[in-house]
């Protein structure tokens, strides 16, 4: 049941400290140990490309970029568009379809196409012995527990910690033996995971937040790197529980066009992780010039809480992890703005848990 909490939403966001103890335990130590993959698992793959739909799809886009940021070939694709984009697959490429239930019917579409081409294929999943787990050639489990409510949460977050891991063994291998740079920073950070997010959930003022900009017109969601798949997460979020108008871009992409859209009504949600923040924290002020309330997720000592209308703090962390922390307060904000809108959270209007037709 739900316990103390008013929705499973909310349940399921407070779990995030334990879910994600759950997606790295025994998964680190002095490097990264993947029981389902030992090292050598995947010598001779050159191409990666990853699956998936919605928020899986987000968080397949989080995984992809430490193997891009690594030297690796990799791409994250929508299942529904992979028939028809047609990318070039062969027997060094690597498919990863990520799928928290196991059950996408576009995900397995896409999953099934791989396997057809030839291709070498994972599972990242929450579900044991999903169609998924079964089809593809091994399957990595995010252990994130069961999830009630149908927008996803704790499942974002135990796949865009599992992704990072997986993504670190798969450079080890792909590169033959050269590992992710500063690991030694990234396997602090997730051993940090739950007691960070422990402490984000207890401060947040994602609430006060939430009823400042609730009259807005239109809500908008800014990073880049780890950060625009947060963005672009944030705002599906916000839409899928809220019912408002909610969009998200890459930070550089607002002068290429959206720009049009900020007024003093629309504020702009910016996500900081530690990557070329500097030039993100450009595109906020661009908004904010237009008259937008900007809204940083940043660490406390950050220069963008200074200049912000608000803050919503994150605990500082590697550039790699730092996004996911960020992602939990857009969770929280999320419900706070529809709990002002008496919506029935849990189970949006038109979405199902398990979208199994194409
Ligand atoms: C959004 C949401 C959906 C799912 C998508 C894929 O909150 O839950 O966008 O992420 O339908 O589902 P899975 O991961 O089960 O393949």
């Amino acid at each position: 049941g739900k316990g103390e909490y008013d929705h499973f939403m909310l349940k399921e966001i407070y779990e995030q400290p334990t879910s994600l103890a759950q997606a790295v335990e025994g998964r680190i130590d002095d490097g990264i140990d993947l029981e389902e993959f030992p090292p050598g698992a995947f010598e001779g793959i050159d191409r990666v490309q990853f699956v998936a739909c919605g928020t899986s799809y987000h968080a397949a886009m989080y995984g992809a970029l430490s193997l891009t940021q690594a030297g690796v070939d990799a791409r994250a694709l929508l299942a529904n568009e992979y028939g028809a984009s047609s990318p070039p697959v062969d027997d060094r490429t690597l498919v990863v379809a990520v799928t928290q239930s196991g059950e996408t019917a576009d995900t397995l579409s896409a999953l099934r196409r791989a396997v057809r081409k030839g291709a070498r294929t994972v599972t990242v999943t929450n579900v044991v012995g999903s169609t998924a787990a079964r089809e593809a050639d091994d399957s990595l489990l995010i252990r994130a527990g069961p999830e009630i409510g149908v927008a996803a949460t704790k499942t974002f977050s135990s796949q865009a910690v599992a992704l990072t891991l997986l993504a670190g063994r798969i450079v080890e291998d792909a590169l033959a033996g050269d590992g992710l740079s500063d690991l030694d920073s990234l396997l602090a950070a997730a051993d940090r995971l739950p007691g960070d997010i422990e402490r984000l959930l207890t401060e947040s003022d994602a609430a006060e937040i939430a009823r400042r900009y609730r009259d807005s017109r239109s809500y908008f969601f800014l990073g880049r790197g780890q950060g625009y798949p947060v963005a672009l997460e944030g705002a599906l979020k916000f839409k899928e529980i809220t019912y408002e108008h909610a969009e998200g871009f890459a930070s550089g992409e607002l002068k290429h066009g959206p720009l049009a859209l900020v007024t003093e009504e629309t504020p702009v949600f910016t996500v900081f992780t530690g990557i070329e923040d500097d030039r993100t924290l450009a595109n906020a002020e661009e908004a904010a010039t237009r008259g937008a309330p900007v809204i940083a997720i940043c660490p406390a000592d950050h220069p963008a809480a200074d200049v912000a209308d608000a803050h919503l703090e994150i605990p500082e962390t590697d550039p790699r992890l730092a996004g996911l922390l960020a992602n939990v307060q857009l969770q929280l904000l999320s419900y706070h703005a529809a709990e002002l809108l008496d919506r029935p959270i849990d189970k949006p209007r038109n979405l199902a848990k398990s979208v199994t037709v194409e």
